[in-house]
């Protein structure tokens, strides 16, 4: 995949009404919408089916970061699989290298199976933080759990865009980057630790930016929106 870079809208407003009427503000762009935890758990897949309801055109990625014992994660991604609605989610990558295979290979024949990613190191730690879990320094294990990921036979990563170029040089120019904590044009950091622009990730050959608070925060998000879709 060498395509443009890709937006990914964050909805993680308090309430699917919310949500709802964010996704209908936004609904004539060509963006990905991801869903998570706080959404996915309170509005289940019927809020999957009114996103496609409003523009069957939109990629919805569910962001669960599925981490348990290779079968359980095995199971649940070929149930997210079988619903047609999601076209990628994620798992951990330190769930371990026999897990994301097991995941890979229970869903590799489901016609159009999502793509899926794994997570390397939350973009909300620091590195002092990421060493008192993993012992190691943040860039050097998030570029082992994306080799991991790669030899699994997984689309791609989730990681910070300090370190898409540096996987992509390890791993293959095809191998997705998707990069949270973007700050699209510099605006406030909130909890997030290490933040990027737009101009950065494009340097560093980010496939998917995604943008949460600095869209839905605003008060007009489709400008928001307009003014990112302009500058990648
Ligand atoms: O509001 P903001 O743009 O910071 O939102 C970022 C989104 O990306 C949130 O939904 C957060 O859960 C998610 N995320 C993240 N870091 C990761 C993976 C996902 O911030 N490594």
């Amino acid at each position: 995949m060498k395509k443009d870079m890709r937006l990914c809208v964050s909805l993680d407003l308090e309430s699917s009404a919310e949500n709802l009427a964010l996704v209908e503000k936004i609904k004539d762009y060509d963006v990905w919408l991801k869903v998570g935890f706080r959404t996915y758990l309170r509005d289940g897949k019927k809020f999957l089916e009114d996103l496609k309801a409003i523009n069957p055109n939109f990629k919805i990625f569910l962001d669960l970061k599925l981490y348990d014992i290779p079968n359980t994660m095995a199971d649940a991604a070929e149930d997210i699989s079988k619903f047609g609605l999601v076209d990628m989610f994620n798992v951990h990558a330190s769930a371990g290298i026999e897990a994301m295979q097991t995941v890979m290979n229970r869903i590799k024949d489901i016609p159009n199976r999502p793509l899926v990613l794994a997570v390397t190191a939350l973009t909300s730690f620091d590195n002092v933080g990421f060493k008192k879990i993993y012992g190691e320094d943040i860039d050097k294990k998030a570029r082992e759990f994306a080799k991991a990921t790669f030899e699994a036979g997984l689309d791609g990563v989730v990681c910070s865009a300090f370190e898409s170029l540096d996987i992509k040089n390890s791993t293959s120019k095809e191998f997705i980057t998707l990069c949270p904590g973007i700050r699209p044009f510099g605006e406030d950091s909130q909890d997030q630790k290490r933040v990027a622009d737009i101009n950065f990730s494009k340097e560093n050959s980010v496939d998917f930016i995604v943008v949460g608070r600095p869209i839905y925060k605003n008060s007009d998000p489709k400008a928001v929106v307009e003014r990112i879709l302009e500058n990648i």
